[in-house]
């Protein structure tokens, strides 16, 4: 064990797998169209793994972490932990985590998968930086990564997860400093399972929701009720970030950036009014890759770091909510 050290973001990468789909290619196998789309959800195109040659999770992930380790000059032998946020594990056993570690080279690193749907970002952030602050972990790769393309349905029935998802992953490396300043400043994760019929991915009959009629095709697929998930996230963002700045004893304005999952452009656009937020404070890149799950949030902390637009010093909230029902989030002093 050591003193009281911080912890910083010393290093950030991003994967998109090399098939885009347009709007326009939506148009052709769904009753959708580009107009509808972007108005409803600011979408533009998503990436999609090619599943049946054999692209996975993983290696989205994988490249994805070996670009955030090269950003942080650091060798995957120096981890010594890795957290694979992600609801699009391979399989149940192993966790993906494992075979990612081996693939890449670190020398029996801890690793495991976190399950927290699109909260897996945020919700891994907080897990990690409170394993660190054990003293025992130093070097840490958080990962949010996920296909859900994989479970949508490309047809009209299952239209409204078809159009709203995309397959990426954005990782961090996360490092012990002497410098106590950086860090987690507040944090707040919490759920409500009493609305898990809202999102879920039904693996038999009995798993369907109350009311929602049978049907074969909806095994293994997302079931999502929009409306009423979109209804939830324009209470809770604005909410959960007023929560996090109370425990702060900060406002809105002592934030820099605010990185929020990019669920929906009007959900988001809601709570950036709410706050009075500049575009420059308050992101939203959804337009190019649709809602990606865990890996929503540290794709647009690319895009700041890319844009040399996050600092030293600055402070970053990052906000999730999605299935479970969940929400959280996680500040930090760069
Ligand atoms: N294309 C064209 N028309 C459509 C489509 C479509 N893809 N989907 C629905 N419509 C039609 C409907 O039939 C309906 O027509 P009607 O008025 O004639 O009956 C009309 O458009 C409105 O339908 P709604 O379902 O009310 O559409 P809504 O505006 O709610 O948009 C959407 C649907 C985009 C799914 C929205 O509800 C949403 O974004 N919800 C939030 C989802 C979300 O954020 N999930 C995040 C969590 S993800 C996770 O944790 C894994």
């Amino acid at each position: 064990m050591t003193g009281p050290e911080g912890v910083e973001i010393v290093g950030v990468g991003t994967a998109v797998p090399d098939g885009v789909v347009t709007n326009t290619d939506l148009e052709k196998v769904m009753d959708t169209s580009d107009e509808w789309i972007r108005q409803r959800t600011g979408i533009e195109q998503r990436y999609r793994i090619k599943a049946d040659q054999g692209e996975s999770v993983k290696h989205l992930a994988k490249d994805a972490v070996i670009r955030a380790l090269d950003a942080a000059n650091m060798d995957a032998a120096e981890l010594d932990l890795i957290v694979l946020s992600t609801m699009s594990s391979e399989m149940t056993c192993p966790p993906t985590a494992c075979r990612l570690a081996a693939e890449i080279g670190t020398k029996n690193a801890g690793a495991f998968d976190l399950s927290a749907a699109c909260c897996g970002f945020v919700f891994g952030l907080n897990t990690a930086y409170g394993l660190m602050q054990t003293g025992q972990y130093r070097n840490v790769a958080l990962i949010g990564a996920d296909t859900l393309t994989n479970i949508v349905e490309y047809s009209t029935k299952g239209r409204n997860g078809a159009i709203l998802f995309g397959d990426a992953a954005g990782a961090v490396i996360l490092r012990k400093t002497s410098d106590t300043g950086k860090g987690l400043i507040a944090q707040a994760m919490h759920s409500d399972g009493a609305r898990w019929a809202d999102l879920s991915i039904p693996q038999t009959k009995f798993d369907l929701p109350e009311g929602v009629e049978f049907d074969e095709w909806q095994l293994g697929k997302l079931y999502m009720n929009g409306q009423s998930v979109f209804k939830f996230a324009v209470g809770t963002f604005p909410r959960v970030i007023e929560q996090t700045l109370d425990r702060a004893g900060m406002t809105a304005g002592d934030v820099d950036h605010f990185i929020c999952h990019q669920s929906n452009r009007r959900i988001l656009e809601a709570a950036r009014d709410r706050f009075g937020l500049a575009e420059e404070k308050f992101h939203i890149n959804i337009d190019r890759f649709a809602n990606t799950v865990a890996a929503s949030i540290p794709l647009v902390l690319n895009d700041l770091v890319s844009a040399r637009s996050v600092k030293p010093g600055q402070r970053v909230m990052f906000v999730g909510f999605g299935g479970g029902l969940t929400w959280g989030t996680s500040l930090w002093q760069l």
